[in-house]
């Protein structure tokens, strides 16, 4: 026993800001995943729509920014109301993107190339096209209660009303009426999008099976969509009906906007945390089987104390990866940032996260206006060095490496459900997502390389002519460049491994130190637009000289310049990682 306990005392190592064993990492705990909007990336058959052939011709792109995994947006077959998020057969590849024998190629392909797939899979909620639902609604025996089903009211002019105030994610009801059952469904995003029903043991056992099914193809992961919306209150709570829920007192909020309410009922609910870890036991099942750890990501729009409950707690495992929205939300708020708002909102997660769990960091997605758009591209470098050398997994959104802006997408071309359900040609642009979901940028050639198409289904961003992977590549400095940069560096033990402090140096400009023994390095940069002098020996053990192992593109310094550690004047923008000289 004693012999033991000095064994594992022994196998204590001090990693990121945590105690951690000293075990080999597994493959995903410091990944770089690489989100592919698939629609968007690289149409293979010319009809203007990305698709699997054209996600496995462009695989060679990953491996050489150093992505060590691609994660796709869905491929299911979906009559793409909410553009692949509205599932009609979750064994079925959507026709439009290829078929399974596409998708066999792209993990063949994929694993010569040591690049792991991961998928993403929508269970809160279908399409109203899949047989499922059709049969829900026809009240066939099987599928009876597959769905949330609540009958309305009915007011005194005859109208029928919907069961209670909910509002989707989309705005307006989240109910809608089925008159073939005479029973309204329950939808938290669109219409065509319908609530399955989880307190029934038999849609949770499909849902197991799909996650299995997807697993043993090989696959090293899946992303579980909105994840904590799968629960709604118990109705038998409330006498067998859904209670409305209480407003949020947001005022900025029109009374069928999301926020007009606290969602108390809908979303967060204790059940969630218990299916997610049942979830996990088949993912491990898989796991242990092929000796390959298929990594769980779980996306929860909520706050911290409720997302970190998804690393599972107690005796229940969560997931590998709970979506870390930190840096998305400081971004959120506008202009209204600075540098110390960055490292409060890495602390926090820091924080909470227990302690011997990864973190992971991520800017965009496909949801989200682009960082050099809603910031600006001279700030892509600095993100990517945060997304990129804080400890823990790396998410990049495609394009963010090359420092894509928003599409212009104007209202006749708009295709964005949630932009579409505004019916306003002008306010639409305020919730559209199209913009970040406009082609992927490979050359600047016709539709910027992404499709030989006449048309393609959202139209090229403007300044594709400059910003595009090829134009990046043979420049002498580019966005691409120092990314390529960033993620060599990430293979070494200080950023995999190496613990992490942080200091907002000034309300500007934010560092981070990170180290492994004698290795160290600091990433620096000023998020200001006015050059900055700072003081980095503010930081335990920083002296002297330090080296410049990466600079931002606009940076006056280039790799293996010295910048003295106690006066180091920072352009605005400007971005560095140094190396302490030993
Ligand atoms: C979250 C996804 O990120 C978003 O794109 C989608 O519209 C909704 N879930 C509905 O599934």
């Amino acid at each position: 026993m004693f012999k033991l306990f000095v064994i594992y005392l022994s196998a204590v190592t001090v990693r990121g800001s945590d105690q951690n064993f000293n075990l080999k990492q597994d493959w995903w705990e410091t990944a770089v995943i690489y989100q592919i909007y698939v629609r968007s990336f690289m149409d293979s058959d010319g009809d203007g729509i990305g698709d699997i052939a054209g996600v496995t011709s462009r695989l060679d792109h990953l491996k050489e920014i150093g992505a060590d995994a691609a994660w796709l947006s869905p491929i299911f077959k979906s009559p793409m109301n909410d553009f692949g998020f509205d599932v009609a057969d979750y064994y079925t590849i959507e026709p439009h993107y290829g078929t399974i024998e596409d998708f066999d190629q792209l993990l063949k392909k994929a694993s010569e190339l040591n690049i792991k797939i991961i998928l993403d899979f929508v269970p809160n909620h279908t399409s109203n096209e899949s047989e499922w639902f059709i049969k829900s609604s026809n009240r066939d025996e099987y599928y009876n209660d597959w769905y949330i089903w609540a009958n309305g009211h009915i007011d005194c002019d005859g109208n029928k009303l919907p069961p209670n105030n909910w509002i989707s994610l989309f705005g307006n009801s989240s109910w809608s009426y089925m008159p073939n059952r005479d029973q309204f469904y329950l939808h938290q995003f669109g219409k065509a999008q319908p609530d399955l029903n989880f307190r029934s043991p038999v849609v949770v056992d499909e849902i197991k099976s799909i996650i299995k099914f997807w697993l043993e193809t090989g696959v090293a992961g899946m992303r579980i969509n909105a994840v904590n919306l799968i629960f709604e209150t118990d109705k038998d709570n409330f006498g067998g009906t859904y209670p409305d829920e209480p407003k949020s007192g947001n005022l900025h909020s029109s009374s069928n906007s999301y926020n007009y309410l606290d969602h108390i009922y809908t979303k967060d609910q204790d059940e969630t945390y218990e299916l997610v870890s049942q979830f996990r036991e088949v993912f491990d099942a898989i796991s242990i089987r092929d000796n390959l750890t298929r990594v769980m990501m779980t996306d929860a729009c909520t706050n911290i104390k409720n997302a970190v409950k998804y690393y599972g707690e107690g005796v229940q495992s969560g997931a590998h990866v709970p979506f870390n929205f930190a840096l998305i939300e400081v971004l959120d708020k506008g202009s209204d940032w600075d540098a110390r708002d960055i490292k409060y909102a890495i602390d926090r997660w820091m924080t909470y996260k227990p302690l011997m769990k990864q973190a992971n960091w991520m800017i965009g997605n496909q949801d989200k206006s682009r960082l050099a758009s809603r910031v600006r591209p001279d700030l892509v470098d600095a993100f990517n060095m945060l997304v990129l050398l804080l400890p823990g997994v790396a998410i990049t959104y495609m394009g963010e490496e090359i420092g894509m802006i928003n599409g212009a997408v104007p209202w006749s071309n708009t295709k964005d459900p949630l932009a579409c359900n505004t019916d306003d040609p002008v306010k639409y642009i305020e919730v559209s997502r199209d913009p970040a979901r406009t082609p992927f940028q490979w050359s600047s050639g016709k539709n910027a390389g992404f499709s030989t198409a006449h048309k393609t289904w959202l139209p090229v961003a403007n300044g594709y002519k400059n910003i595009n992977v090829d134009s990046q590549r043979s420049a002498a400095r580019s966005h691409y460049k120092v990314y390529r940069t960033l993620t060599k560096l990430r293979s070494r033990t200080a950023f995999r491994e190496g613990r992490y402090e942080s200091h907002a140096l000034h309300p500007d400009v934010f560092a981070f130190k990170r180290w492994y023994k004698h290795d160290t390095y600091i990433v620096v940069m000023n998020f200001g637009k006015t050059y900055r002098i700072v003081n980095l020996t503010a930081f335990d053990l920083i002296f002297g000289q330090l080296e410049v192992e990466a600079s931002s593109v606009l940076s006056s310094r280039t790799y293996s310049d010295n910048v003295p550690s106690d006066y180091l004047d920072l352009a605005a923008d400007e971005a560095l990682v140094l190396r302490m000289q030993v």
